[in-house]
């Protein structure tokens, strides 16, 4: 082989392997910078991070205010961290709005059970993070905002319905959901405001059933026992009628019974279509999650904002229940 030709070969080879090293050298440097980027960047979180403190996460109600968070949540750059405990227990809820504080969130959505809620409210407030209540309103505390019901009008609606559906003559036992609650209060408030003013009308007895279900039954039974003469039910709380029902029907005592309860859930409905619940005042839990959401950023961006949102009440009966569906699957 000539020389020249071993110097062409070799030429050539050093031309590849120098190529090679540019290019292994310059993809190098790629990579370093996408390793520098993937780990200087921020990752891209929502701009606000709200609370919302529930009374009963495992409830249809409070599934609903969820949802409406929810649906917030997908169309603005926020992350609602949702809580609340799995059965009604202020003390938690009262537990969870403090470590929101601590937490220093951007906005606090709670609902005012009661006035304990009231310092911590206003702790919250004065340490700059805006408070809206939610179903349950505290008027008297620093809270920027109310998004819920109108829980005295809710009474006096329900109160309505009885007196114009038993023809305003009526024997009441009532049941509360908790002594304790003011939305429970209210609700009861504004019902016997309305029917105290009816001659035919008499409540007999006023009991509370702690929320639960299971009390409910219990706390109808011996009011049941103890007024042989109860006519009619105003129950407060979701779960109200249920434990209404089925207290009744163990004494065979449902046929002549009026039942109005609050809350649209599954259940009630169901015993709605029966005919074992005469009316229903709904509210607007889904209403409630989403529109909280959307004040409280409106606050935030100092957006003007009212104090107090009422949202819908409806009185529904049996004879409503085909219009209902009809507008649910959107056949009209
Ligand atoms: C009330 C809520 C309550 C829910 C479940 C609703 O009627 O508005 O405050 O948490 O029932 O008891």
């Amino acid at each position: 082989m000539s020389r020249t030709i071993l110097y062409i070969i070799l030429l050539f080879g050093f031309v590849t392997a120098s190529g090679f090293s540019v290019y292994y050298y310059k993809q190098s440097q790629v990579d370093d910078e996408k390793i520098t980027e993937a780990f200087t960047s921020e990752p891209d979180l929502p701009l606000y991070h709200f609370a919302l403190i529930g009374e009963e996460m495992n409830h249809e109600y409070w599934r609903l205010v969820g949802e409406g968070a929810k649906k917030a949540e997908e169309n603005h750059e926020v992350f609602v961290e949702y809580g609340g405990p799995k059965r009604s227990n202020p003390d938690e809820q009262l537990k969870l709005f403090d470590i929101a504080i601590k937490s220093k969130v951007d906005g606090i959505i709670v609902q005012a059970l009661n006035d304990q809620f009231t310092p911590l409210i206003d702790q919250a407030v004065k340490q700059g993070i805006p408070v809206v209540t939610i179903d349950t309103d505290s008027p008297e505390s620093m809270r920027d905002v109310y998004i819920g019901t109108d829980n005295y009008l809710a009474g006096q609606l329900a109160g309505k319905a009885l007196v114009e559906d038993t023809k305003g003559e009526a024997t009441i036992g009532v049941i509360s959901g908790s002594f304790d609650h003011v939305l429970h209060q209210l609700r009861v408030k504004g019902f016997t405001d309305i029917v105290e003013q009816v001659d035919g009308i008499e409540i007999v007895a006023i009991e509370q059933s702690d929320i639960s279900r299971v009390d409910v039954e219990e706390t109808a039974f011996n009011m049941l026992t103890e007024h042989e003469h109860i006519t009619a039910f105003y129950g407060t709380s979701s779960y109200n009628g249920v434990g209404i029902v089925a207290a009744a029907k163990s004494l065979k005592r449902e046929n002549e019974m009026y039942v109005i309860t609050f809350d649209a859930i599954d259940e009630n409905i169901q015993l709605l279509e029966n005919g074992d619940i005469d009316a229903i005042v709904e509210q607007q839990p889904f209403e409630m999650g989403y529109r909280s959401v959307e004040k409280m950023l409106a606050m935030i961006e100092d957006k003007p904002v009212q104090d107090v949102y009422h949202t819908d009440l409806t009185i529904i009966r049996k004879l409503d229940l085909p219009n209902r569906n009809r507008q649910k699957d959107g056949s009209s």
